[in-house]
């Protein structure tokens, strides 16, 4: 079993029936979504799952997981996502999948969020994964060149054709090469003001529990 397939089974054991689960996004978020679609037809586990992106939408519903948008539930119990980076103060970069809008829209109205990674993810400081920033295509060009006056090396992301990627609500992802990110609260609060930025993937002081694979199993840390 692979360190994402561990840590996936893993974090699906915290979901009970009746809850409102919030579904990530990605490579990890995978397994989850599947076990818990397993244990729903094996265990009869009876959940309503909130998703994060197309991608996991679709891969719910093959499951048969039954869904509703963050605009129907009043709350979400738990949700369980993956992160591209975490460090000591369980800080987090996400939006490598290009999903971080709603996953960030979904862990605000949680209750509960754990992150699921392998062990590769845990870092000291973050910075070193690109930071995305999810912006309106109109003005887009203006924030490249801010950003490049401020030092922050962005790129505008691309698919391997070299078309530009559309998020789910068909804005562009410009990834900041940081390598190291001294400051996260100040770049987050900098880049909150900065119009036409939809969001960025910081997300700070939103998880106190952290499912890390490691090659002798999974540890569940807390902060
Ligand atoms: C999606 O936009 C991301 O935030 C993912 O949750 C993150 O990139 C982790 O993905 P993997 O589990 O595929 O590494």
């Amino acid at each position: 079993m692979n360190l994402k397939e561990m840590v996936g089974i893993e974090a699906a054991k915290h979901v009970k029936s009746g809850m409102v689960v919030g579904l990530g996004t990605g490579s990890t978020a995978y397994y989850m979504v599947e076990e818990i679609g397993r244990r729903m037809k094996e265990e009869g586990l009876d959940i309503v799952g909130v998703t994060t992106s197309s991608a996991t939408e679709n891969q719910a519903k093959e499951l048969g997981i039954p869904l509703k948008s963050i605009d129907e539930v009043s709350h979400v119990d738990l949700t369980i996502d993956g992160a591209d980076e975490i460090s000591q103060a369980f800080n987090g970069i996400k939006g490598g999948g290009a999903a971080l809008l709603f996953e960030k829209i979904v862990a605000t109205y949680s209750k509960k969020v754990i992150w699921i990674v392998d062990q590769s993810k845990m870092v000291e400081d973050l910075g070193k994964f690109p930071l995305p920033v999810e912006v309106i295509p109109y003005g887009s060009d203006q924030l490249m060149r801010l950003f490049t006056e401020k030092g922050l090396h962005p790129v505008l992301r691309q698919d391997e054709q070299k078309n530009i990627v559309k998020t789910d609500s068909q804005n562009y992802i410009i990834d900041l090469h940081l390598e190291q990110i001294k400051d996260p609260d100040e770049l987050a609060n900098w880049l909150d003001k900065q119009v036409g930025v939809v969001e960025h993937g910081l997300f700070l002081h939103m998880v106190d529990t952290v499912i890390v694979g490691y090659e002798d199993g999974p540890k569940t840390l807390q902060a």
